[in-house]
């Protein structure tokens, strides 16, 4: 029996709900200096070779590197530059997107003080070098403030603020999403609700009927399908002005215009109070069922006149599958011409509706309509940097370790700790597993050891397949589930471990409620007391209910 502890309140979610409402126009001058500020940066770059950097912060924007030290590698910016449409804005806190970047990533704000620190690169055109963060970082907890633009726009995102539908975002977790890029360790960007990341006053980017493209690696297994994880391009104001004066990707299952096929998530466009997969707002293509897959390529494109194209991917493998390219919406009035208004926004609807979650890993958005051959160029070079969760060390307990977590009750010793979707991403201990299984149950119990997200010398425990998700506990019951941020969900997903209770094998104590520690009862997932009011602190085989073995993950 599964009762809830009365001195906790039950679990509940956050409400973000969308409600539609009449835009109104605000507009504002195209500036006439983009085009020659885009045109500048691709001609340097190809005179330089790639040698200057088209990165518009810090120090590093104007420094010419060594050709020596600078990657041969076309990284998706200059595939788009080469092709005549170049990137307007580049934001990604695993790499960089131009060969010749060697600038920050993005920002870190440090809990303890507010003090901040900026994130680089291991070497230009490379991954992020993430050891000063831990070291900053450690002991107390950060978050992103700033993601900065690789382009010399200076583009830079902050979080957002209040907006038309949602009360002012807050940062990301900046350490939740740990993710292997280019052999390395790096840190996608995992939202909750509430979270999400703008600027307002933007160059260069497309303008009322301008041609734009752009794209984004998420993920398809942390999404849902409240309004909005949008990538691209918004309003100015922070609120809904009206048809078409949005221009996102979007990327979760929130089903606008049913019917659509499958569960998702789908790649969308978010072109403003509605979010698109076709010209007839619902879904013509019986075969776009969603993209479910740990890393997803999601691409938009819209020549802002006539057309637009929804393409998407497996971002650890394969090519891209155009699931929609023709005319603009013509469910209603305006979206022909589009009448973007340049923000860029990442996270929330363009009014600000913050209740959707979801990740992000890099993304782009470009001056022009790109080709599918740049598409495909950016999408092979996606592949080659082999996102993924996975680890070099398996079945012990030590950081990136992957682990599968076996009951050693009587009996019981083909039954692992798992989580289960069908279950609200509970954690459960009910299913009999061996290599027989399901793939996809043995993936489900198969986690990523993590430091502690409270406590570096404890650990958390990543969902292997649900890259950002840890082992928590709420109201003394475990589930998987992303990080919102605050310490107290840190310490609720953070254990320590020690000697088994029973003897052998191994015991997890909850940082936050050290006289509890993880236990397995009738089948459940929780931390429990030895003796208390909830029924899974039950005295009878506390030990050995609560003590595992740390073994080889069930899936690799
Ligand atoms: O188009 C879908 C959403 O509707 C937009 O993101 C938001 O601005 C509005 O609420
Ligand atoms: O699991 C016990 C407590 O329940 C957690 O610390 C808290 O997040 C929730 O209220």
């Amino acid at each position: 029996m599964r009762t809830l502890d009365s001195s906790v309140s039950a679990m509940t979610v956050k409400p973000h709900p969308w409600t539609e409402k009449v835009g109104f126009g605000i507009r504002r001058k195209k500036p006439l200096t983009g085009f020659l500020g885009i045109f500048s940066c691709v001609i340097l770059t190809i005179l330089a070779g790639f040698a200057v950097s088209c990165g518009g912060n810090s120090s590093s924007s104007s420094t010419t590197t060594s050709t020596t030290t600078v990657s041969s590698a076309s990284l998706p910016c200059d595939n788009y530059a080469s092709a005549g449409t170049p990137c307007v804005a580049a934001h990604s806190t695993t790499r960089a997107l131009f060969a010749s970047y060697n600038g920050s990533l993005y920002q870190v704000t440090r809990s303890s003080d507010s003090t901040t620190l900026d994130v680089g690169l291991l070497k230009a055109g490379g991954y992020a070098d993430i050891t000063s963060q831990d070291n900053f970082c450690s002991g107390t907890y950060c978050t992103i403030t700033r993601i900065y633009d690789q382009t010399s726009n200076k583009n830079d995102l902050t979080v957002e603020g209040g907006g038309g539908n949602g009360a002012a975002d807050v940062g990301v977790p900046a350490n939740a999403l740990p993710v292997q890029a280019g052999g390395h360790q790096v840190y996608g960007l995992s939202f909750s609700g509430g979270m999400g990341y703008r600027n307002n006053s933007t160059k260069n980017v497309a303008l009322y009927g301008d041609p734009e493209g752009m794209y984004m690696v998420t993920s398809g297994t942390h999404v849902n399908n409240s309004c909005c994880f949008d990538h691209g391009n918004a309003e100015i104001s922070g609120d809904d002005t009206g048809n078409g004066h949005m221009d996102s990707i979007n990327f979760g299952t929130e089903c606008w215009f049913s019917p659509c096929n499958g569960e998702g998530p789908w790649v969308q466009a978010d072109l403003e109070n509605g979010l698109f997969q076709s010209n007839d707002g619902y879904s013509l293509n019986s075969s776009n069922t969603g993209l479910t897959t740990p890393f997803v390529t999601a691409i938009l494109k819209n020549n802002g006149r006539t057309k637009f194209a929804l393409r998407g991917g497996d971002a650890q493998s394969g090519a891209l599958t155009t699931e929609y390219e023709g005319s603009e919406p013509v469910t209603s009035s305006g979206y022909s011409p589009m009448s973007q208004e340049g923000a860029i926004v990442l996270g929330t609807g363009g009014d600000n509706s913050n209740g959707s979650i979801g990740s992000f890993f890099e993304g782009v958005m470009t001056s022009g309509y790109p080709t599918d051959a740049t598409e495909s160029a950016v999408q092979g070079n996606i592949v080659s940097v082999g996102y993924d969760t996975s680890t070099t060390t398996a079945g012990t307990l030590a950081v990136n370790s992957e682990i599968s977590i076996q009951l050693t009750s009587t009996g019981l010793t083909d039954y692992y700790l798992r989580h289960q979707t069908s279950n609200d991403t509970q954690i459960v201990a009910s299913s009999q597993l061996s290599s027989s299984s399901a793939s996809s149950d043995l993936s489900d119990a198969t986690w990523v050891v993590r430091r502690g997200l409270a406590d570096p010398t404890c650990f958390s425990f990543e969902a292997r397949n649900r890259p950002g998700e840890f082992i928590r506990h709420y109201a003394f019951i475990l589930y998987s589930q992303p990080w919102d941020g605050t310490s107290s969900h840190a310490g609720d997903a953070t254990f320590c471990a020690v000697s088994g209770n029973a003897g052998s094998g191994y015991s997890f104590k909850s940082y936050n409620y050290p006289q509890k520690y993880i236990r397995q009862y009738s089948g459940g997932g929780y931390v429990a007391g030895n003796g208390g009011s909830n029924s899974w602190d039950d005295s009878s085989n506390y030990n050995q209910d609560t003590t595992f073995n740390v073994v080889n993950p069930l899936k690799p």
